[in-house]
């Protein structure tokens, strides 16, 4: 079998090609562009991004799978949760695709395609999850097919605070890689340390990194005093939550898992602990059409394929949480 998926819930439009073979999952191809926006995302232009780059990215997802759009069998998009205009545009791309070539259509949730694709890059199958990106940051296990989650931000999420501090330092988004970069020549400022048993929170730390940058400390200096506050607050939320449940496994994935700081973190107290845990490859941590497509192999059951030309009901949803599914 052979599945497109499609990517579009906020900044990135990702397509792949992903194959189902004999019970294993190749990803064929997977293609994406991230917009650069000149200051703020605005949903408007997140939405003419995606539909003037879907069409060379899907001729180069099929070409670097060696395929053809008519040999697909699924076509797999991201349903939400993500910004009403972008999830509007990758309906209308992935439904348009399936009515022309005939190709039965699935929408599937993305938070819970960014767990699906690190438990399968890791092969692990009972993690605890932590899901950490742009607009999430949560730690979650499942139990029965049904996700519960154990502790997240109680404000802003973990990569939305580095794009914030970032932007404030006049850095380009996305922010979080660039404040990765500066922390490396940087030594430790105070800044308050927010935590409650598993949840935490992430804003007064912002603003507070921001106020150090106003009164003139170094920008390498409120970066490194950032990063390290923000990723010990959640190394040890992370610790509680694998103390709580006694899981053996854990993955981390969303756009921060490509912090390399982090994993470094996040391995010394998964080794201390005598718990698994492997990085996944930067190419997957933050949004792409693999993970789409594979949270349909994964989770068959919880999602209903559309036949080409049913009426869509419901067909983008701009809310949707983990332990909604
Ligand atoms: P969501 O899954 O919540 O819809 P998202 O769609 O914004 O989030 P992702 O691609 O999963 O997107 O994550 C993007 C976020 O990851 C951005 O906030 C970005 O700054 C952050 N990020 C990317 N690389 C790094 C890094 N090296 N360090 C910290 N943050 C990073
Ligand atoms: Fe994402």
């Amino acid at each position: 079998m052979l599945y497109l998926g499609i990517e579009g819930t906020a900044h990135t439009i990702g397509i792949s090609v992903v194959e189902e073979k004999n019970r294993k999952i190749n990803i064929l191809s997977n293609t994406k562009d991230m917009y650069q926006p000149k200051q703020g995302l605005i949903p408007r232009e997140l939405a003419d991004h995606h539909t003037s780059l879907y069409q060379p990215l899907l001729k180069k997802a099929l070409n670097e799978a060696k395929t053809k759009i008519n040999e697909i069998n699924y076509i797999v998009y991201s349903k939400g949760p993500g910004l009403p205009p972008t999830l509007r545009v990758t309906y209308i791309i992935a439904k348009t695709l399936s009515e022309k070539y005939n190709i039965p259509l699935i929408g599937v949730n993305h938070a819970s395609a960014h767990i699906s694709i690190a438990k399968h890059l890791t092969n692990f199958k009972d993690p605890v999850a932590l899901y950490v990106s742009g607009g999430n940051t949560q730690i979650v296990m499942s139990s029965n097919n049904k996700y519960y989650i154990l502790g997240e931000s109680q404000d802003i999420a973990l990569g939305n605070a580095y794009d914030k501090l970032a932007r404030h330092m006049n850095l380009p988004f996305p922010g979080g890689p660039k404040i990765e970069e500066l922390a490396k020549k940087g030594t430790y400022l105070s800044l308050p340390y927010t935590i409650k048993g598993m949840d935490f929170s992430f804003s007064g730390i912002t603003t507070e990194a921001e106020r150090k940058y106003d009164s003139g400390h170094k920008p390498e200096d409120v970066a490194f005093s950032f990063q390290e506050t923000v990723l010990s607050i959640i190394t040890e939320a992370i610790e509680r939550a694998l103390a709580h449940t006694e899981k053996k496994e854990l993955i981390i994935c969303g756009g921060v898992a490509s912090n390399k700081r982090f994993n470094e973190m996040i391995s010394t107290m998964a080794k201390n602990r005598k718990v698994l845990f492997k990085q996944i490859p930067k190419e997957y941590a933050g949004d792409n059409g693999a993970m789409i497509a594979i949270e349909y192999i994964t989770n068959k059951k919880i999602y209903s394929v559309l036949k080409p030309n049913t009426p869509g009901k419901e067909t983008t949803k701009q809310k949707w949480r983990l332990d909604e599914l």
